[in-house]
C-alpha cells in the first residue's frame, strides 16, 4: 500500500450539511482539499465517503494519517 501524501499539517474545519455526503480524499493530491477531486486516479487511493449526521463543524484530516477516517484524530502532532 502506497503512502498518502500530507495535504496539510492541520486539520480542515469545514461547516458541513446535516445528511449531505462528501468525499475525503485519501491520497492527499487533491486541490480541493480535504474534499476528492479525481487526483487518485491510477493509485492505491479511493475517497472516503462521509454523511453528516447533524449541521456543523468537524474537521476532516489533512495530513491523512488519521487512524480515523475522515477525521482528525490528532496523528499530525506525531508524525
Ligand atoms: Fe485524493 Fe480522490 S483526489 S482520494
Amino acid at each position: 500500500m502506497s503512502k498518502p501524501e500530507r495535504a496539510s499539517d492541520t486539520p480542515y474545519g469545514v461547516e458541513v450539511e446535516a445528511k449531505k455526503n462528501y468525499f475525503w480524499c485519501a491520497c492527499g493530491k487533491s486541490e480541493k482539499q480535504p474534499f476528492c477531486d479525481g487526483s487518485h486516479k491510477g493509485s492505491d487511493f479511493t475517497p472516503v465517503k462521509y454523511t453528516a449526521k447533524e449541521s456543523g463543524k468537524v474537521f476532516f484530516c489533512g495530513c491523512k494519517s488519521t487512524k480515523n477516517q475522515p477525521m482528525c484524530d490528532g496523528s499530525h502532532k506525531s508524525n
